[in-house]
């Protein structure tokens, strides 16, 4: 399976194509559904790893992820959080009061439900598909944030930190992320399975979890547009 390709062929990872930027929607409220895959991102890395110590690179690759998630390589503050408080101040939104809509609710289940119960290989195509698509989305993502800024509130002062990393401007979050620990999460983890003996029926389970986690996001992403939607 060319994934590259199949990665190319995906809507909603342009922001030329993603259903938010073509239906003319409500940028801030797309980006508080979106941000129900970041909340869950750690706990799913946490989880990927135990299921897949069969394949030890793999297994240790995913550890090492979810720490930097959880904040190893930005002064023990996870990576969410640093979000959470940009979209605060910068934005006015704060994403742990937004009801995830049904949809977005399913989606995370969905990803939890092939982390729990896939094989191995299911598991592993399961992040790959995540992490390889990360760039991408988060591209889009960071072209959310500008047209959300345009119409946003005024940033709410009294949310201001003084910690280093809980003041990182949005813009720099989204870089640090295309530039940098998206690009190595991919990358590490290519590494990695290139090191695990796969036999056909594991690289026929690896490409339906990578294939499974593309349909299901391009179905949230439409529903997410169908939610926000401005009338
Ligand atoms: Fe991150
Ligand atoms: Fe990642």
């Amino acid at each position: 399976m060319n994934y590259d390709h199949a990665l190319s062929e995906c809507a909603f990872l342009s922001a030329d194509s993603n259903p938010v930027f073509t239906q003319s929607c409500d940028f801030l409220l797309a980006l508080g559904q979106y941000s129900a895959l970041p909340f869950e991102i750690a706990a799913m890395l946490e989880r990927a790893s135990q299921r897949t110590t069969c394949w030890p690179a793999v297994s240790e690759e995913l550890a090492l992820n979810c720490s930097e998630e959880r904040g190893s390589e930005t002064g023990g503050i996870p990576h969410v959080e640093i979000l959470v408080a940009g979209v605060a101040r910068e934005l006015g939104l704060d994403l742990r009061t937004v009801e995830h809509s049904r949809e977005t609710s399913a989606f995370i289940d969905a990803l939890r439900q092939q982390v729990e119960e896939g094989s191995t290989a299911r598991v592993a195509g399961t992040i790959f598909a995540l992490e390889a698509s990360a760039i991408a989305e988060l591209k889009v993502i960071g072209r959310m944030i500008e047209e959300a800024r345009k119409t946003a509130t005024a940033a709410n002062n009294s949310t201001e930190e003084n910690n280093r990393w809980l003041s990182m401007p949005l813009r720099q979050f989204i870089r640090m992320h295309t530039d940098g620990f998206e690009v190595e999460h991919r990358s590490r983890l290519w590494t990695a399975l290139q090191s695990c003996e796969q036999n056909e029926e594991e690289q026929r389970e690896f490409d339906d979890g990578f294939r499974f986690v593309l349909q299901a996001m391009d179905s949230w992403w439409k529903s997410i547009a169908g939610s926000s939607r401005l009338h």
